[in-house]
């Protein structure tokens, strides 16, 4: 059930599909304090309240212990302290043996959570504006929770197939000749992939919609030469266009009325990759649909995926933000700084990059209701993916594109997927993408995955194989790294033909994954789940930190610990473990319920399959997910006398229904099970 309380004047969001009557006063159970404009939600925390949610964001699986605020950044720092990322993902459950209920909080605003870190017992909610809808949602479970939620708020973007497998990426990859040898590379070595990411290194002086005719003079033919190896050219697009006449978008962008504008009417400018630049009122119908527009000549060039990018909207600084640095530096020049003075010449320089002031200084159009920035600022990258996806479509309605983006809000989930952002070549990164799974899943964010091995720092060769042993479970699969860090394909490594075999293992497993993923989006369902979901009265399940379920029949327990030789698994319940080396090579091992050490050496990744469960892989080698299509399944599983598995088939690029096929053991003569005693 979902109830709907309504605080000052909620802005237009967009991010629910269904719209609920108001109910008057305060919900039950919240103590609500008005402190205007802010008004704050809090409630008493029971000692074995569970509190999961809030998307993309740092910390644990159990969201408690901290404070945690709903403001869109572009954050290089994924460490414990921070308290915002790119996403404002307003949905938390709280959950215990004895109550379970969600809490949304419709507010595109700032909003903090201080999740029992100012009190171990208590949480206080806060909208900053005061302008909310508040909906609390209850069910008999998490699971159902969240699937009132996500009935509420409509069902997740779709990609195509293709998406599903390994894509390659590098902040510097610019050119033709880079696509070719990333492809030489992986083909030459039998390395699987399906697309190839050009980052803003291939467009004219970083210019949305353009690209360097000196690094690729026929775009239309290297999409169509890679699209002969089974390749998608997947291209960056960032948030802000230059503010430059000679610049096509610009000219048009600036004639057509589309760009945000401060109070006085004049065109708000701020610094990105480009210089000074504009920023598309993302927020108003007209300035989208113009923005969608702008796809379509690298649409009808053949591409049919992008990633968006810089979209919180990042501001690198705003001439009067830089005026007033100036102006601190001019009156310290020369003088012998002591402490304080040497902190404000930092700091007026160091503050510069999305700044509040900026936020606060320009406006946009919602449709006729002109709204200061800041109040809405969690919509920004909401909208430039909901302008990309109808561009997309009203190019192609029938086609499925891949779009990720960095920034969202609640309600980007029906129109593209997110990516984790700018993480490190760290061994905390590699558990924290784990950990951010199910609460992006909670959100609707199905189609989301860190960059494997890191964007910042250098990937070591262990820390990259540890790495795809995770990111060949999770539905975007990139390796992605920042400019001037070690070179980070696979091909790089001298263990690269672990690294392959890893990628092979994800291949033979997609027609589960991908079956599992749309059965998730179409039944608004969770494809990673936390163990507290699935074995609410098992007190270790509840506080297992670094395992997750993985759609209906198993769990995943990925190695995040540099030089280990194993780890300490914990299963719930009776399972399977397979061991994964490659998609032909790999060994089970029934075990019982309990604590397990599973050795896993570094080529190995581990898989746990539920006792009653089985679950298909697809035999034989490809190269990418076309070769895909044709290869027989079979089953692994405990038993042979198990039941099956429903696999979920379509066309893979158009919204046209699948089919259901119900997979058995015995008419699959080559399925695995498990020999001897469970241990
Ligand atoms: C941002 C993105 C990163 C990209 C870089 C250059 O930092 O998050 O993925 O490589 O910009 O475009």
């Amino acid at each position: 059930m979902i109830q709907r309380y309504v605080y000052g004047h909620p802005l237009p969001t967009d991010a629910v599909v269904r719209d609920l009557p108001v109910l008057p006063g305060d919900p039950d159970g919240l103590t609500v304090t008005q402190n205007a404009p802010a008004v704050t939600f809090s409630m008493k925390l029971e000692e074995d309240d569970l509190v999961f949610g809030l998307g993309e964001t740092i910390r644990g699986i159990n969201k408690r212990g901290h404070i945690y605020r709903s403001w869109n950044l572009d954050e290089v720092m994924h460490t414990e302290d921070r308290q915002s990322l790119y996403g404002a993902h307003n949905f938390l459950v709280i959950t215990s043996g004895k109550r379970t209920f969600g809490l949304f909080l419709d507010d595109p605003g700032e909003v903090t959570w201080d999740l029992g870190a100012t009190r171990l017992d208590r949480m206080d909610i806060t909208s900053c504006n005061g302008n909310l809808s508040l909906y609390v949602i209850t069910g008999r479970t998490p699971r159902a929770v969240c699937h009132e939620f996500r009935g509420l708020i409509g069902s997740s973007y779709l990609p195509p197939y293709w998406a599903f497998g390994y894509i390659q990426s590098r902040w510097g990859y610019g050119s033709s000749e880079d696509m070719h040898n990333v492809i030489h590379e992986h083909r030459s070595r039998g390395i699987p992939l399906d697309g190839v990411c050009l980052d803003i290194d291939y467009m004219d002086h970083y210019r949305d919609f353009t690209w360097d005719t000196d690094k690729i003079p026929d775009l239309p033919g290297l999409v169509a030469d890679m699209r002969s190896q089974d390749i998608h050219l997947i291209p960056i697009i960032d948030a802000g266009i230059p503010a430059d006449p000679s610049d096509p978008a610009s000219e048009d962008g600036v004639r057509q009325d589309t760009f945000v504008k401060r109070e006085d009417g004049t065109l708000f400018r701020a610094a990105v990759w480009p210089g000074l630049s504009y920023f598309t009122d993302y927020l108003n119908t007209r300035a989208r649909t113009w923005f969608g527009s702008l796809y379509r000549p690298m649409l009808e060039a053949g591409i049919d995926g992008f990633w968006n990018d810089m979209n919180e909207p990042s501001l690198f600084y705003s001439p009067e933000g830089m005026q007033a640095a100036y102006a601190v530096a001019d009156e310290l020049r020369g003088k012998n700084l002591a402490n304080d003075d040497n902190w404000k010449l930092q700091s007026s320089f160091g503050s510069l990059a999305s700044s509040r002031k900026d936020y606060q200084s320009f406006y946009h159009d919602l449709d006729g209701l002109r709204v200061r920035h800041d109040k809405v600022h969690n919509l920004y990258g909401f909208g430039m993916s909901r302008a990309t996806m109808d561009g997309m479509h009203a190019f192609d309605p029938d086609r499925r594109f891949l779009l990720f983006s960095r920034s969202s809000y609640i309600g980007a989930h029906r129109y593209a997927g997110v990516w984790q952002g700018d993480n490190r070549s760290w061994w905390a990164h590699l558990k924290l993408n784990l950990q951010m799974l199910p609460s992006l899943n909670m959100c609707g964010f199905l189609y989301t995955g860190a960059d494997i091995g890191g964007f910042g720092n250098d990937a070591t060769e262990d820390l990259l194989l540890r790495w795809l042993e995770l990111g060949i479970f999770t539905p975007l699969m990139r390796n992605h790294s920042a400019l001037h860090t070690r070179d980070q394909e696979v091909y790089r490594f001298s263990i690269w033909e672990h690294m392959k075999n890893i990628i092979t293992v994800r291949y033979a497993l997609l027609p589960y994954l991908y079956s599992e993923f749309m059965k998730a989006a179409r039944e608004d369902d969770l494809m990673f789940r936390p163990l507290a979901f699935d074995y609410p009265h098992d007190e270790i399940a509840c506080q297992t930190e670094d395992q997750l379920m993985l759609g209906n029949e198993c769990m995943i327990a990925p190695v995040c610990q540099q030089n280990a030789t194993g780890r300490i698994v914990y299963l719930p319940e009776d399972m399977l473990l397979v061991r994964l080396r490659a998609y032909n090579d790999m060994d089970v091992e029934p075990l019982k319920k309990g604590h397990h050490w599973v050795p896993a050496r570094l080529h190995e990744a581990l898989l746990f399959i539920r006792r009653g469960c089985v679950i298909p892989f697809a035999a034989g080698k490809t190269e990418s997910t076309v070769g895909l299509k044709d290869h027989p399944l079979y089953l692994i599983g405990w038993d042979p006398q198990a039941e099956g598995y429903t696999l979920y088939e379509d066309d893979g690029i158009t919204y046209r229904e699948g089919s259901f096929r119900v997979l058995i053991p015995s008419d699959l003569p080559d399925s695995v099970f498990a020999e001897g005693e469970a241990t």
